[in-house]
């Protein structure tokens, strides 16, 4: 395929003109496609359906004999703890369980720092004025909403290919008593599909933070969600802070939404026994305990971590064709045209598409105006701006295969019209 960017304007014109001709085609089909959440489809989540066939009366105890369908056990039932922890390489005072949301316990954390304060911290966050967060971007929209509801400060850090950009995330967060967190998703990152490095991880680690009550929000959503041979591995970053005596610094999230169902899995936070110890006690005041049921369920079903990964195996070679899918037609569409560039992740739930810069909301809505829906542009930014309007991500785990290959070939049709358009308007302005 010819390069856009080489092109002269009567070439750019009459591509313009091929590509408006295909696109009223695919419009006429009058498709309904949804490439906007990443979220499993029915068949994703069928694979998960045995769990629920287990015999309830097996669910009833512990193995210590407490009973679950009663109160206690605030922090979750130790076999559930065991597992995890065990998964995250903590031990099992490490671990609160959840309810079905990481991101509930993600939202949970920041409004106690911010009306309570933290472990070790003066005051709460929201007695000191405007307080700031660091978003590395392209990112996850709904830590960047979290933050924005409670009027903190966005800063955006650039993704590099290692993960944030570390020199920045230390200037502010040691200069600036007023950064209060860091947004990460450390492995498959949301959208990237990014792994932090482990120079990454020890620089994490090695922060000396001005304020007495950062906090590193690890949201480790994707830690077992690899789909190709190779699964790109994470250091432990508690492991890392050993070293530097920091591990008060980091909340660690995890939820088994994307192991066994998005609607009704189990959430988890790990960190130092400090920060247990002080969460454990707000929550007593919050609740009388999440579904124990449901963390006995999910434990009696896998069995051990060796279960679990064997369970993954399942959902990778699911979720991998996928993903061909939407990678191949991004080759098929726009290889050598210069006009956009993709991530092809190791796994996770999405690829990230970088197109020219101020083409990414025609691209979005000309691709809904032909019945695809995809995630609104800038969404990936705080705000849900991206500076320079490029960035587009893309989420291939809910439609069908052919519904894929069909939203991928009109995708690219808009991206290449979105490009055309924009080349043509800087050239007439030449
Ligand atoms: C990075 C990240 N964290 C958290 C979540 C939501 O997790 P949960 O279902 O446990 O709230 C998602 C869902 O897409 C995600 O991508």
């Amino acid at each position: 395929m010819k390069n856009y960017l080489e092109m002269s304007k009567h070439e750019r014109r009459k591509a313009l003109e091929e590509q408006q001709k295909l696109y009223e085609q695919q419009k006429a089909a009058g498709l309904n496609l949804d490439m906007s959440r990443g979220k499993p489809d029915a068949t994703q989540l069928n694979l998960s359906m045995d769990m629920l066939q287990q015999n309830p009366y097996d669910l009833i105890y512990t193995r210590k004999g407490t009973d679950v369908r009663n109160y206690g056990e605030l922090a979750g039932v130790d076999e559930a703890k065991e597992l995890f922890a065990e998964l995250l390489g903590l031990k099992m005072e490490n671990i609160i369980m959840g309810g079905q949301s990481s991101l509930a316990l993600m939202y949970d954390t920041v409004i106690k720092a911010f009306v309570l304060g933290v472990y070790g911290g003066s005051k709460p966050w929201g007695q000191q004025g405007k307080v700031k967060f660091l978003c590395p971007v392209p990112g996850y929209d709904r830590h960047f909403l979290i933050t924005q509801e409670f009027g903190i400060e966005m800063i955006s850090i650039p993704m590099k290919k290692k993960g944030p950009d570390m020199d920045l995330v230390r200037q502010y967060v040691e200069s600036d008593p007023l950064v209060k967190g860091i947004w990460c998703v450390p492995k498959y990152s949301n959208p990237t599909g990014i792994t932090f490095s482990n120079d990454t991880v020890e620089a994490f680690a090695a922060l000396k933070p001005a304020a007495d009550d950062f906090r590193i929000f690890w949201d480790n959503a994707y830690f077992v969600h690899g789909f190709r041979d190779k699964d790109d591995q994470l250091m432990n970053i508690f492991e890392a802070c050993e070293k530097y005596g920091s591990e008060d610094m980091v909340y660690e999230f995890m939820s088994t939404s994307k192991v066994t169902f998005s609607g009704a899995g189990v959430a988890v936070l790990a960190a130092s026994k400090h920060n247990i110890d002080f969460l454990t006690r707000q929550m007593s005041i919050q609740t009388l305990g999440y579904d124990k049921i449901n963390q006995l369920r999910h434990v009696k079903y896998f069995k051990n971590v060796a279960g679990l990964k064997k369970h993954m195996q399942k959902q990778a070679n699911y979720l991998r064709p996928k993903f061909d899918v939407v990678l191949a037609g991004l080759e098929r569409g726009l290889k050598g045209t210069g006009i956009g560039k993709w991530s092809n992740p190791n796994g996770g739930y999405f690829i990230s598409y970088d197109g020219l810069p101020g083409t990414a909301k025609r691209c979005i809505d000309l691709c809904a105006m032909a019945g695809v829906k995809m995630t609104p542009a800038g969404a990936t930014f705080p705000y849900g701006i991206d500076p320079e309007d490029k960035n587009i991500r893309i989420a291939p785990s809910f439609p069908s295969t052919p519904e894929l290959y069909q939203s991928m070939n009109i995708f690219c049709i808009c991206q290449k019209i979105a490009a055309l358009e924009k080349l043509l308007e800087e050239k007439d302005n030449e």
